[in-house]
């Protein structure tokens, strides 16, 4: 599979990063957002939800898995940061979120990995501390969907 590595700095960069690779998406898709603490996954979400028209301010959910934002369609949000696993949870409480309507993002998605179609991950975020406020991001996905993104951010930054 075709992976795609960028260096952003600083959190805006990430930002503007998801925003260019929001455009390309369509209802349905699932994107799984891994890394670190701090690396910058909830940035992530918060520029692509304005891409996709999301007016609402973006922060990770607390009592819940997940949150859905109004945008010119919906959007999930789910962090799974503090479940090792979903095993003996009810299917409907990931299956909620991932509508075939909906754009989804998770957080921390390692506790859902048995659950997951792997047919509905249209891309899967990488992000790492670089030191400072770089972070590097790697991104792996679905063929048609990387070519486009690509395009895409070869045309945000020319050279
Ligand atoms: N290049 C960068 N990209 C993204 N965030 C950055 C960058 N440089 C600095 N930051 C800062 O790092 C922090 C990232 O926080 P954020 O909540 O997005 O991370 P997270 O990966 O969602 O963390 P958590 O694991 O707690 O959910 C923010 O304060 C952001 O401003
Ligand atoms: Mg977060």
């Amino acid at each position: 599979m075709e992976e795609l590595e960028l260096d952003t700095r600083p959190a805006l960069e990430t930002e503007q990063v998801a925003e260019a690779l929001a455009g390309e998406l369509r209802a349905g898709d699932v994107l799984l957002i891994e890394g670190e603490v701090g690396t910058g996954k909830t940035t992530f979400v918060r520029g692509a939800c304005r891409a996709l028209g999301v007016r609402e301010t973006v922060w990770s959910p607390s009592f819940t898995i997940g949150r859905v934002y109004e945008g010119r369609l919906p959007v999930s949000h789910v962090d799974l940061c503090r479940l090792e696993t979903l095993e003996g949870e009810d299917p409907a409480l990931l299956a909620d979120y991932l509508t075939p309507e909906s754009v989804s993002f998770i957080e921390w998605p390692d506790a859902a990995s048995a659950e997951l179609e792997p047919e509905r991950v249209a891309l899967r975020i990488r992000l790492s501390h670089l030191g400072g406020d770089r972070r590097l991001m790697s991104a792996v996905g679905r063929p048609d969907l990387m070519a486009r993104v690509k395009e895409r951010l070869e045309t945000r930054r020319p050279g």
